[in-house]
C-alpha cells in the first residue's frame, strides 16, 4: 500500500487499539485550558465517537464514519473554530502523549504521528 501508508494501521493494530488512543486523546482534551473550550460541553461522547470512527475508516477499518457522518469534509468542519499555531500544537501535543500510551512498534506510530501532525496542520485556518 505504497500509495497510502497508514491505509492498513487499523488492520495491523486493531480498531480497539486506535479507539483507546482516542479515548486517551479525549480524557485530556476534556481538561485543557486552551482545546476544551472549543469543543460542545454537552457531547463529549459524539465528539470522541466521531474522531474514533474517522481515525478507523482512514487506517483501513470500518466504514462506520462514512455511513453515519458522510465525506469528511475537515477543513469545512473545522472552519467554525479559531486554530491556529497554539491549538495546533497543543492538540498534536495531547495526540502524541495518546499515541506513546499505547506502546506501539515505531513504525506504525511513526505513520500515525506523521499522518496526524500533518492533517492538524492543514487544518488551521488561523
Ligand atoms: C489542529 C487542531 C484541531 C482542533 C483544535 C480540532 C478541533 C475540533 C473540534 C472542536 C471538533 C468538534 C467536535 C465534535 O463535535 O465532533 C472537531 C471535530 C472533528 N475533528 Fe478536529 N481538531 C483538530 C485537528 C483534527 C485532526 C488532525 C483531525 C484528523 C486527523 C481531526 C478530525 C476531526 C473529526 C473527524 C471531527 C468530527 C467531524 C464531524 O464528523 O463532524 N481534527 N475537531
Amino acid at each position: 500500500m505504497s500509495d497510502d501508508p497508514v491505509g492498513g494501521i487499523c488492520a495491523e493494530l486493531g480498531e480497539d487499539r486506535v479507539r483507546a488512543i482516542v479515548a486517551r486523546f479525549y480524557a485530556r482534551i476534556r481538561s485543557d485550558d486552551l482545546l476544551a473550550p472549543l469543543y460542545p460541553d454537552d457531547d463529549w461522547e459524539g465528539a470522541e465517537e466521531r474522531l474514533a470512527d474517522f481515525l478507523v475508516m482512514r487506517f483501513g477499518g470500518s466504514q462506520r464514519y462514512a455511513e453515519t457522518r458522510g465525506h469528511p469534509r475537515l477543513r469545512m468542519r473545522h472552519a467554525p473554530f479559531a486554530i491556529g499555531q497554539r491549538e495546533r500544537d497543543r492538540w498534536v501535543e495531547l495526540m502524541d502523549r495518546a499515541i506513546d500510551g499505547a506502546e506501539l512498534d515505531p513504525a506504525p506510530r511513526d505513520l500515525m504521528r506523521r499522518f496526524l501532525h500533518d492533517v492538524a496542520t492543514f487544518l488551521m485556518n488561523r
